[in-house]
């Protein structure tokens, strides 16, 4: 069984594209393991839809990756992790959940600490988790939030570059241009843009959880022994509920895009 487990894959999902930028960070950091990607892009954004149905999306995901031989899921989407983590953990005690949230905790321990603004969805921003995030490590800091409708969306499409993506910045965060000392990107999309989002604010720290959602992937599967053997070729599958081919290649072309940092 526990042979078995190793081989099993990671499952990855997210509304669309942005869970790549988590699945970089797990690829690098586990080579050996076999990753699936799903982004459920014909059904992307997540952040706009009713809680009740990211909920229900989410568990169907994952059931259908644990039914074809998941050994671990990874909710790359900060928007499904405050919806449906604890529930999904509850129905499958036995199996690694690890979502991601937005990295309120180095951001607001970092040496520049005052105003630190979140950025991400406006579920993501109105659910208990985040709430919760905010009063355990919020008492250093100014915590400015902002719902970024649209955003993600953009980046779905793949123009991250350009006029439309310069204004839709501006008009959520020219007012705190050299008023914050470090921005949360706290969906997962948003790293893809970093660099436009610092053309805007200023060049301050940039906070992503993804890098943590990786660690502790490595952690709970070194705790439970399911780790893949080194003897096994890591490698990547990339699934869309969209089925035109040019989704899978717009995929592609985001694992390959460099992350900010
Ligand atoms: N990437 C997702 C997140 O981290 C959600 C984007 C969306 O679908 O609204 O929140």
């Amino acid at each position: 069984m526990a042979r078995m487990l190793q081989e099993g894959y990671i499952g990855v999902f997210d509304s669309g594209v942005g869970g790549i930028s988590v699945l970089k960070r797990l690829a690098k950091l586990l080579p050996h393991e076999r990753f699936v990607f799903y982004g459920d892009s014909a059904n992307a954004p997540y952040g706009d839809k009713p809680t009740e149905w990211v909920m229900n999306r989410s568990r169907l995901i994952t059931e259908r990756m644990l039914d074809t031989g998941a050994k671990a899921i990874v909710i790359a989407c900060n928007t499904a992790t405050s919806v449906a983590a604890e529930t999904l953990r509850g129905e499958h005690p036995s199996v690694p959940i690890v979502g991601i949230e937005p990295a309120l905790k180095p951001a607001t321990e970092s040496a520049y600490h005052e105003r630190i603004l979140v950025m991400a969805t406006e579920t993501t921003i109105r659910l208990d988790k985040f709430h919760r995030l905010a009063r355990t490590y919020g008492s250093r800091s100014d915590i400015i939030t902002v719902a970024c409708k649209g955003l993600a969306d953009l980046i779905e499409t793949g123009k991250l570059e350009g006029r439309e993506m310069r204004d839709l910045l501006e008009r959520y965060l020219g007012e705190y241009r050299g008023d914050v000392d470090g921005v949360v990107l706290g969906c997962t999309h948003y790293p893809f843009v970093a660099r436009q989002i610092r053309a805007i604010v200023g060049d301050i720290p940039l906070y992503d959880g993804g890098p943590g959602t990786a660690r502790q992937v490595k952690r709970l599967l070194l705790a439970g022994q399911i780790t893949a053997p080194t003897s096994q070729k890591g490698g990547i599958e990339f699934r869309s509920s969209n089925p035109d081919p040019a989704q899978i290649e717009l995929y592609r072309q985001f694992y390959r895009l460099p992350l900010w940092d």
